[in-house]
C-alpha cells in the first residue's frame, strides 16, 4: 500500500526548516531526497565491506564484489532487461547518453548519415549527437513540437531517409513534462531498421519501465533523480548492440589480455566499465531501487499522476500565471512563467518561503527558443510531495503573482 506519510519519513531532509519554514522540496527534476536507507547503504559500505572490486582475492574485495553484482541484478529486474550483462554501470544519464553517441559513431556513422534526435531533448542528448554529427559530417534531424509541448509523430516518420543510422529521445522532458509517445516512437524506428535509444532520465523514477516491452535499443537513467547517489547511471543495452559497439573508454577492468602491442578487451558489462567505478555509488543504487519496487512502481505511478494533474490545475487557476507545456500526460515537471516576473525572482521569493523551485532554462535552451522566454520557472514532483505542500506553494505564488501585477 501506497503510504504517504510512511513514505515521507523514509527522507529525513524533508522534516528540515528552511528559512524557518518547513521545507516543501519541489525542485526532484534537478535530483531527488535520499531515503534513509540509501544513506545507510553508504555508510554501512564505506564502515564495513569497502574494498576495490573485481580485483582481490580477499573477504572484503568478494562482498564488495557481490554487492556491486547484486546491485546489477537489481537494476535488471527494475526494468526488466533479459540479462544483467547488459547493464552498464555509468556515472549518469550524460555519460550513459555520450557513451553511445560516441561508440555507435565510431563504428557506424559516416559522412552524409543522419541521426534524428527530438527539438525537446535535454543538452545532454543533443549537445554529445552535434559533437558526433560535426566530426563525422553527418546530419542532425530534429522532431519538431507543437505550442502544447507535444512531439510531430507525422514529421517524425518524414525524417527518415535511407541514411537514418540512428534515433534517441526522451522519454519525459525535464522542462514540459511531457510523457512521449516512445513505445510509438520505437516501433516507427524499427520500422525502418534503425536501432532507438530512450533517455529516461526523467520518466524511470515516475513510469514503470520495462525495456523488453519497449523493445527499444537502448536505455539510460541517472541515479540521483531515482533516490539513489550521484555519480551513479545506468545504460542498459541490447546485447546484440553492445557487442558491436567498441569500448567507450580503456583502462583496468575492461581488458581480458593486455600486451605492449595489443589488447584483447572484456566480455559485457565490464568491456564498458574502465577503472573503479562507484561501486559504493552503485550498491546504493541497487538498494533504492529494491525499496521503490517494495512501495511499487504503479502505486507510485498513480499517486503522482494525481499530484501532478492536481498542482496543474491548482496553478492554472492563478490568472498571472502562464503554464508552458500542455501535454495530455505529463509527467514529473510543470515550467510555468509569471506576468512581468523575471523567473529568477520567483524562485528567490519562494525560496524564503521554504520552498524550492528550479528556475532557468533547465539545460534545454532550444525548448526556450522555440517559446521565446528567458527561461521558465519548474516545479518538479517526487513520490513524497503532497497535495498540501502543493496547496502552500500555489497560495504563496498567488501572492507573489499579485506583487508583480
Ligand atoms: N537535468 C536536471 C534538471 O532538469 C538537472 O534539472
Amino acid at each position: 500500500m501506497f503510504d504517504i506519510q510512511s513514505i515521507r519519513n523514509d527522507f529525513p531532509i524533508l522534516s528540515q526548516k528552511v528559512h524557518n519554514h518547513d521545507l516543501i522540496y519541489f525542485d526532484n527534476g534537478a535530483t531527488t531526497q535520499k531515503p534513509q536507507v540509501v544513506i545507510d547503504a553508504i555508510v554501512d559500505a564505506y564502515t564495513k565491506t569497502n574494498s576495490n572490486i573485481h580485483r582481490g582475492i580477499h573477504t572484503l574485495s568478494q562482498l564488495s564484489t557481490t554487492m556491486y553484482e547484486q546491485a546489477r541484478q537489481m537494476v535488471q529486474v527494475f526494468i526488466n532487461a533479459p540479462h544483467d550483462y547488459e547493464i552498464i554501470f555509468t556515472k549518469g544519464v550524460t555519460e550513459s547518453l555520450n557513451l553511445v553517441a560516441q561508440t555507435f559513431s565510431e563504428a557506424f556513422l559516416n559522412e552524409g548519415d543522419e541521426i534524428i534526435v527530438s527539438a525537446m531533448e535535454h543538452h545532454s542528448n543533443l549537445v554529445p549527437w552535434q559533437m558526433v554529427c560535426e566530426r563525422k559530417k553527418a546530419k542532425l534531424k530534429c522532431i519538431p513540437f507543437n505550442h502544447d509541448g507535444v512531439l510531430d509523430i507525422e514529421a517524425y516518420k518524414n525524417l527518415f531517409t535511407e541514411k537514418t543510422k540512428f534515433v534517441s529521445v526522451v522519454h519525459v522532458s525535464n522542462t514540459l513534462g511531457t510523457v512521449n509517445p516512445i513505445k510509438e516512437i520505437i516501433d516507427i524506428a524499427h520500422s525502418h531498421n534503425v536501432p532507438i535509444m530512450i533517455d529516461g532520465a526523467q520518466s524511470v523514477q515516475h513510469i514503470p519501465i520495462d525495456v523488453q516491452e519497449l523493445d527499444c535499443d537502448f536505455f539510460a537513467f541517472s541515479g540521483h533523480k531515482i533516490y539513489a547517489p550521484t555519480g551513479t547511471g545506468v545504460l542498459w543495452g541490447k546485447e546484440e548492440w553492445l557487442e558491436k559497439l567498441p569500448p567507450y573508454q580503456g583502462g583496468g577492468d575492461m581488458i581480458k589480455t593486455v600486451t605492449l602491442e595489443k589488447t584483447i578487451y572484456n566480455d559485457l558489462p565490464f568491456k564498458f566499465e574502465a577503472g573503479t567505478t562507484n561501486y559504493v555509488g552503485a550498491h546504493a543504487l541497487g538498494v533504492a531501487l529494491h525499496y521503490l519496487m517494495n512501495i511499487g512502481m504503479p502505486y507510485i505511478q498513480k499517486y503522482e499522476s494525481e499530484l501532478i494533474q492536481y498542482a496543474n490545475q491548482k496553478l492554472a487557476e492563478i490568472p498571472q500565471v502562464t503554464i508552458i507545456g500542455n501535454a495530455p500526460e505529463k509527467a514529473g515537471a510543470i515550467s510555468f512563467e509569471v506576468d512581468g516576473a523575471h523567473c529568477a525572482d520567483i524562485g528567490m521569493i519562494l525560496d524564503k518561503q521554504g520552498i524550492a523551485i528550479r528556475t532557468g532554462t533547465h539545460c534545454t535552451e532550444p525548448i526556450m527558443q522555440y517559446y521565446g522566454v528567458p527561461g521558465t520557472a519548474r516545479m518538479s514532483l517526487a513520490m513524497y510531495n503532497t497535495k498540501e505542500e502543493i496547496d502552500y506553494f500555489v497560495k504563496t505564488l498567488a501572492k507573489v503573482a499579485m506583487m508583480f501585477e
